[in-house]
């Protein structure tokens, strides 16, 4: 249960956030926040030990130091650091805060598998699953355009093993669904998050299906 101070404290974040994310154009807009802090609310019905609060904070906060959001991700979390501290969170919240949003990023664990509290696997689960799914499609179509990337070339071969310097270099958009996407249902960490993937992945399986059959129509 959170308490109004708390309430009032989530409501101060999220209008944070709408700002910096007010220009976003990637998919990573306030509604992919909302989304995340919704899908958080439901995996943590499931969570009771679980700390509410820092879930919140940080569903609201996961995307605004990352360096695909802003120029100056120092910056940034020196800004955010200041913030927070005068909405009278304390150090060890702040702490809590900061070593989620820092490491919960799929490029970050690509190439070693980084710990997480328990809020952060669920904060984690979260925005994986707002990257699958019928939703999931259409941020990656709408963050290819965005970046100009060309949507399928059946000669490009899909990269297996990605470093994360690899993973930032474009590919194709439907090679994005075999780099990433298609993995993340076994990636979950919470069994709720397990439940909800099923689903979504299968719609992708689908989606993936369709396309190439109707980019291969012969007359
Ligand atoms: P994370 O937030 O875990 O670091 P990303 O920012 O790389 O993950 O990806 C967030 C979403 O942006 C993806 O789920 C996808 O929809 C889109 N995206 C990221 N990279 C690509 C890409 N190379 N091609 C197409 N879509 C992408
Ligand atoms: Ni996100």
């Amino acid at each position: 249960m959170l308490t109004p101070e708390q309430h009032h404290q989530l409501t101060k974040i999220q209008h944070y956030v709408a700002k910096k994310l007010a220009h976003d154009f990637s998919g990573h807009d306030i509604n992919h926040i909302n989304r995340v802090v919704t899908l958080s609310k439901i995996i943590l019905k499931e969570e009771p030990l679980a700390d509410e609060f820092i879930v919140l904070a940080s569903a609201y906060l996961h995307d605004v130091i990352d360096d695909k959001i802003t120029d100056n991700s120092v910056q940034e979390s020196e800004q955010l650091k200041s913030f927070l501290t005068d909405l009278a969170l304390s150090k060890s919240q702040i702490t809590s805060i900061f070593s989620i949003i820092e490491s919960m990023s799929y490029r970050k664990n690509l190439e070693q598998k980084i710990t997480l509290s328990l809020e952060g696997q669920i904060v984690q689960d979260a925005d994986r699953l707002d990257a699958i799914g019928a939703i999931g499609i259409a941020r990656t179509f709408y963050y290819g355009g965005n970046k100009k990337h060309i949507m399928y070339d059946p000669d490009m071969i899909a990269r297996e093993k990605l470093s994360e310097e690899e993973y930032k270099k474009s590919n194709t958009v439907i090679n994005h669904f075999y780099e990433k996407l298609l993995h993340l249902k076994d990636q979950m960490n919470t069994e709720k998050a397990k439940e909800l993937a099923l689903h979504r992945h299968h719609i992708m399986e689908q989606f993936i299906d369709d396309f190439k059959a109707e980019w291969n129509l012969k007359s």
